[in-house]
């Protein structure tokens, strides 16, 4: 019997909205399990200058209660991400096309996969959106 194909892939996913579900919908699509890496709170800061709305507990909880999920994990530095496809035995890693280019040096262990980004939401419009709503 083949072996099943892992697929991971890793994001914030705070202030959850569609463009993140059709992402995991998308990359769950390409292999038979679905692990998402979530960015630790600390690493969200360091990557984004701000903290998340919601804790990386709460938006694990999120992502792991979406069909398409089987396994989520708190992703702590950028700089593991090859010894995370290796300890999820990722066939394939799925990156929206914001990162276009930045992986394929882990073309050397897994396919590589950019898929485009849902049009006109982000969480950082959305946070604006409602921070001007008042
Ligand atoms: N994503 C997407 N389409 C969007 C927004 C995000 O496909 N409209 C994807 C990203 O490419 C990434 C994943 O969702 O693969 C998680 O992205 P994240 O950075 O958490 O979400 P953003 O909405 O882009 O957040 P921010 O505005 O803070 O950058």
């Amino acid at each position: 019997m083949a072996q099943p194909r892992t697929v991971i892939t890793f994001g914030t996913f705070d202030v959850f909205h569609v463009g993140h579900l059709r992402v995991i919908e998308r990359a769950a699509e390409l292999g038979d399990r679905l692990v998402v890496g979530v960015s630790a709170d600390a690493l969200n800061l360091r990557k984004k200058g701000r903290e998340p709305v919601f804790s990386e507990s709460e938006r694990l909880a999120i992502v792991a209660a979406l069909k398409p999920v089987h396994e989520v994990f708190l992703e702590e530095s950028l700089e593991l991400k090859r010894d995370y496809i290796v300890q999820f035995g990722a066939d394939v890693l799925v990156m929206g096309d914001d990162w276009e280019g930045r992986f394929d040096e882990f073309r050397d262990i897994c396919e590589v996969v950019y898929l485009p980004r849902t049009p006109a939401i982000s969480t950082t419009a959305l946070i604006e959106k409602i921070s001007g709503a008042s």
